[in-house]
């Protein structure tokens, strides 16, 4: 349903438009929304059972350390999702995927508590070429729960020169996938927030 058809076909009692869709509550109470989080491309360098882990760091890696948290919703935008299994992957500095050793570096899943919530602690990655541009600074995700649509998508980051001639990350769906990094804590430590709004099945 697209958003005119939506308007016209729900009894308001309560709307509001937020910084990624409205969200109307109707006469029962119950919510609903365009909240949903649009998919991306899987990309060549998916490896499934990512080790169950929140710290993709180690020792000797290099680049810029990063918190990415958020909260996975139902597509009534308001419902946190418990359980819900939030994978991501993205590539080193070098701008090189682990695609074959058993460490599954910048690999990772892990499902989301009681709240909805989950959070990794990882790298700024690096950027690889697609033919002769390269792709601007992504994470790949891919988050699956009981009753919902699995979601393939990608993150990017606000002020990357190399979005704009992106094929995916141009696209106005990706629009609120480009995130602002945000000093988090007395350290300068970076974060980023991504919450994820999954559609049922
Ligand atoms: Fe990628």
């Amino acid at each position: 349903m697209n958003r005119k058809d939506f308007i016209r076909n729900t009894s308001l009692s309560a709307f509001a438009l937020s910084s990624f869709g409205f969200i109307v509550k109707d006469s029962d109470g119950q919510f609903t929304g365009d909240c949903d989080t649009t998919n991306d491309i899987l990309g060549p360098f998916y490896r499934p059972n990512a080790p169950i882990r929140s710290d993709l760091t180690y020792d000797g890696l290099k680049g810029t350390k990063i918190t990415l948290k958020g909260r996975v919703f139902k597509s009534d935008c308001v419902t946190v999702i418990k359980g819900a299994l939030v994978e991501i992957w993205h590539c080193n500095t070098e701008g090189e995927y682990d695609n074959d050793t058993p460490e599954f570096r910048q690999r990772a899943s892990l499902k989301t508590n009681e709240n909805g919530e989950y959070a990794f602690t990882t790298i700024l990655p690096g950027k690889y070429l697609n033919g002769k541009l390269y792709r601007p600074a992504h994470i790949h995700y891919r988050v699956t729960a009981p009753n919902s649509k699995e979601l393939i998508s990608q993150i990017y980051f606000q002020g990357d020169p190399h979005i704009a001639k992106d094929p995916w990350a141009s696209q106005d769906k990706a629009k609120l996938r480009i995130l602002t990094l945000s000093p988090e804590d007395i350290k300068g430590n970076l974060s980023l927030i991504f919450d994820i709004y999954l559609n049922e099945k």
